[in-house]
């Protein structure tokens, strides 16, 4: 029988744990640059933490959104977000309205007037960096070439402005991962009007734009993410034994459980995090590929529809578009784990 290396290793110290071989002998798992684009928000707040969390990400930095609030309280919450956790990287501001110059109005119902659940919260002392969101995407991307996941959960108008002022990124990042959309799967379909998800419907044309771009891009929608829940018993286990952030974590999602329930849930929607769960664990989802568009008027405004690769049609409006990979089912219970795993390696 011919024995590894690591094999021998692990025989000549008598079958200790692997954990304690020198650093030679065990595979450093891959470091992944992120940057965040993020409404912040109580499950942009979860990714956050999440993406924080997790050892092998490195957030290179955070720009903010409009969607679960005005830009001003998506950014207040970004700086106290990252300033409560250290977390220490550029927060830049982003758009206020849509590329078609729409401000929308807040979901107070379901995150609050503060977009934090209305947990009280202390002021910043963190500071902006100057540029504005797009510049600083443009200028990590550029710094960083072939490195950075963006990882958009909000109204995606800083990427679409990216990408018009620097077309050149769209072959310098490593990937986008989008939490927006919903295509059906699990019959999901809209959850602001009939046809449209919340992110894509904030700013549609933004959306249908990153996924015109070539670019690599996963859309985690709500297709998956309204297949995992997270109960009252899950948080009340992070509040006991997940130190500062399980005690936040509880305390931000008690409007939205309370929205939740108000669906006929037992638990919240896992939105965002499953996003962030998609780039660092994409072994637990199931994905689709094909050309996504995204409707930019009329009552299906927000609609996000796929042409799957694998179906033929007539030529139409999905042509000469790139794959874009959507996913359609997920390890529920592994998102649940991986995050449980998160918030305890931050306890
Ligand atoms: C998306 O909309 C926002 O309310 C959530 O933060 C999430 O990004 C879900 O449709
Ligand atoms: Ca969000």
């Amino acid at each position: 029988m011919r024995l590894s290396r690591r094999s021998l290793l692990a025989q000549s110290a008598g079958f200790a744990s692997l954990s304690l071989l020198p650093n030679m002998a065990r595979a450093a798992p891959a470091q992944r640059k992120v940057i965040f684009d993020t409404d912040p928000g109580i499950d942009d707040a979860m990714a956050l933490l999440l993406l924080h969390g997790t050892p092998n990400i490195e957030l290179v930095g955070i720009t903010t959104a409009a969607g679960n609030g005005l830009i001003d309280t998506t950014t207040h919450n970004a700086l106290y977000l990252a300033e409560r956790f250290r977390i220490d990287v550029p927060v830049s501001k982003g758009q206020g309205a849509s590329l078609d110059g729409v401000t929308s109005s807040p979901p107070v119902t379901i995150h609050g007037r503060n977009a934090l659940g209305d947990i009280p919260l202390s002021a910043v002392h963190k500071k902006l960096d100057p540029r504005p969101a797009h510049d600083l995407i443009i200028d990590l991307v550029r710094a960083n070439p072939h490195e950075i996941t963006l990882v958009a959960t909000g109204h995606m108008t800083n990427l679409a402005l990216a990408l018009r002022k620097a077309p050149d990124i769209a072959s310098l990042v490593k990937d986008v991962v989008l939490m927006g959309g919903a295509f059906g799967h699990h019959d999901a379909r809209g959850n602001v009007t009939p046809a449209a998800e919340a992110n894509f419907h904030g700013d549609p044309r933004a959306a249908d734009e990153i996924c015109a771009a070539r670019w690599p891009v996963t859309i985690v929608g709500l297709d998956v993410t309204t297949q995992t829940l997270m109960t009252d018993a899950y948080f009340e286990n992070l509040r006991q034994h997940g130190g500062q952030s399980g005690r936040f974590l509880w305390d931000i999602t008690r409007v939205y459980m309370t929205f939740h329930r108000g669906l006929g849930l037992d638990g919240i929607y896992v939105n965002d995090a499953s996003a962030a769960a998609y780039v660092i664990a994409p072994e637990l989802f199931k994905t689709q590929k094909g050309a996504v568009r995204v409707s930019t008027e009329g009552v299906t405004l927000g609609e996000s529809v796929q042409k799957a690769d694998s179906r033929v049609y007539p030529p139409g409006d999905w042509d000469n578009r790139p794959s874009v990979q959507i996913c359609t089912e997920v390890d529920a219970e592994g998102v649940r784990s991986l995050f449980r795993k998160a918030v305890f390696q931050m306890a």
